[in-house]
């Protein structure tokens, strides 16, 4: 394969969970890879992550970026076309939840979700629209949630945010299908990550009982429904339920 003919993925909260199997998914299928954690805690992972890439003989980039920051965004997004020369796709994944009943929920806690989840999505899509119209060519795929579709007690700020991010979907779908860019959603559900081990055991006992087929969904199993619509021609718009049956 010629370097012009290579494809590139950008990967936003790919130092582990469920964006660290993307990346290494879309490595494995072939991609070059550029990955996003936002704290310094997580760069040892994300050069792991890294170093698992170029294994698969892609060439890999381990960004710092907190996507809720637009400058910090804009320049991660100038640096990986500098690198790859182009994005092919987009996976919005970085993500973070501060749950709690509304009436104790503080502005930061209200603040951080949407920055990060919803803010965080827009500027990304923003900074590479650009690159992605010049090209007339580029997929977008958003980490939604059931709780998006759904809700969840003690999560009205994540359902939000992830609610938000249908419907960012479904109007930049709208805006950018003339340049064949196209956008749509993943809604996992309960995903065997950091993020559903830290509900505790009660809760993710409480959860799995709801789910038809009886467990969580690994990361692996979202990330091969990403794979699937970065690979699409003819389907924009759409959000796909990754949940064992749990929104049915
Ligand atoms: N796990 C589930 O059951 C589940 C279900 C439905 C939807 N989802 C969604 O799927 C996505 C991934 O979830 P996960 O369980 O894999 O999460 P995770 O294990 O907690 O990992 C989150 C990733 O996002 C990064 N991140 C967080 N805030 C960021 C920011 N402001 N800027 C850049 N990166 C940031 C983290 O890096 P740092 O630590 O360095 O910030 C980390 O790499 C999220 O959008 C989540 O809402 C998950």
């Amino acid at each position: 394969m010629s370097e012009s003919d290579r494809k590139s993925v950008l990967v936003t909260g790919a130092s582990r969970g469920i964006g660290r199997e993307i990346a290494l998914r879309f490595a494995k299928a072939g991609y070059d890879a550029a990955i996003v954690y936002s704290s310094d805690a997580s760069k040892d992972k994300a050069d792991e992550v890294a170093s698992l890439i170029s294994s698969c003989g892609s060439k890999a980039l381990a960004l710092k970026c907190d996507v809720s920051k637009s400058d910090e965004v804009n320049a991660m997004v100038a640096s990986v076309l500098d690198a790859f020369g182009k994005i092919d796709v987009l996976v919005n994944n970085a993500g973070i939840t501060r749950d709690g009943l509304l009436m104790r929920m503080t502005d930061q806690q209200i603040d951080a979700v949407l920055d990060a989840n919803l803010k965080g999505v827009l500027y990304v899509i923003r900074a590479c629209l650009p690159a992605m119209m010049k090209a007339r060519s580029g997929r977008i795929v958003n980490l939604s949630s059931i709780v998006g579709l759904h809700g969840n007690p003690g999560q009205a700020n994540y359902s939000a945010s992830k609610a938000g991010i249908i419907g960012v979907t479904k109007s930049i779908a709208k805006e950018v299908a003339s340049r064949n860019i196209l956008v749509n959603a993943v809604a996992p559900g309960a995903i065997d990550t950091d993020m559903f081990a830290s509900l505790g055991d009660k809760i993710r006992e409480a959860i799995v009982g709801t789910i038809p087929l009886g467990r969580p969904g690994t990361a692996a199993e979202v990330a091969e429904a990403v794979l699937f619509l970065a690979g699409q021609t003819y389907i924009t718009g759409q959000v796909i339920q990754v949940d064992g049956g749990m929104g049915i």
